[in-house]
């Protein structure tokens, strides 16, 4: 036993033992070393893992309800349905094919755009780091700079969308136009979503939203715009033409 102890250190053996372990398998120096580095793995991968689920279910929203939604739920009643949900899933499959990118969900309100997003993290999450941010709470949360709380949060989500393998920027526009229909978006909003675009540069981000790039290009600046949000037309962008679902469930 003790032979061991050079082997694997006399604290392991010492934990070994504590746990009733007396014997050791007769194995050779490298398949010991081979054994070894899959445990290491995977428990590297089982901690990864765990770590991955905790931080899309860290995400920023509303209902924490939504975060469950899945590709499965999506019904499908019209073609222009049919087309969104076969372009979310086209996007899911590039992107678990490698492909980095920033994708665009954009068209009428209560149509899938925010579920879709949502159903192509839960489809990736297994093997992809996922992150959810409501844009309008990150903005309210971000204004509450005496609230240690808030700034925490901030702080938190931030990293999130920092470290994360893909993002979702979740109605984008929507924090500028409570007031009026569409409003320049302030300094202070805009300095945020600078920092989330410099975040995201060379990375996944899918940005949803009910604006045009052209209102888009009004309420934020040009530059701004063109780094986030992809040109009408490219394979990038899913338009949302479905009527209002929430018209049927409310
Ligand atoms: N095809 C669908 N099948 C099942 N549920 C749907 C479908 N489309 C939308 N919903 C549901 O309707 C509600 C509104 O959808 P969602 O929030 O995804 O819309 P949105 O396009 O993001 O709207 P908004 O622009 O207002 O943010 C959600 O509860 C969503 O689960
Ligand atoms: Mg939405």
């Amino acid at each position: 036993m003790d032979n061991f102890k050079d082997i694997l250190g006399s604290d392991i053996v010492n934990r070994l033992k504590e746990r009733g372990v007396t014997k050791f398998p007769n194995e050779s120096m490298a398949d010991r070393e081979k054994r070894m580095q899959r445990a290491d793995l995977d428990a590297t991968m089982k901690y990864y893992q765990h770590d991955r689920i905790a931080m899309f279910n860290s995400s920023l929203i509303g209902q924490k309800e939504a975060l469950k939604q899945t590709f499965d739920d999506f019904n499908i009643t019209s073609q222009n349905q049919a087309r969104e949900l076969s372009e979310a899933k086209s996007i899911a499959e590039r992107i678990a094919n490698g492909e980095h990118h920033h994708y665009t969900f954009t068209g009428t309100p209560g149509s899938g755009k925010s579920m879709l997003a949502i159903a192509l993290l839960n489809q990736l999450k297994a093997s992809h780091t996922c992150f959810f941010v409501d844009f309008a709470m990150l903005i309210s949360l971000t204004r509450q700079f005496k609230d240690d709380r808030a700034m925490a949060d901030v702080n938190r989500v931030m990293r999130a969308i920092k470290l994360a393998d893909i993002v979702v920027i979740d109605d984008l526009g929507s924090e500028s136009s409570m007031q009026r229909n569409v409003k320049e978006s302030s300094n202070f909003t805009q300095s945020k979503l600078f920092e989330i675009a410099q975040y995201r540069d060379l990375k996944t981000a899918i940005i949803t939203t009910n604006h045009t790039s052209q209102e888009l290009k009004q309420i934020y600046d040009d530059k701004l715009v063109s780094r986030l949000i992809m040109t009408d037309g490219s394979k990038n962008v899913v338009r949302f033409n479905s009527e209002d679902y929430r018209k049927y469930t409310n």
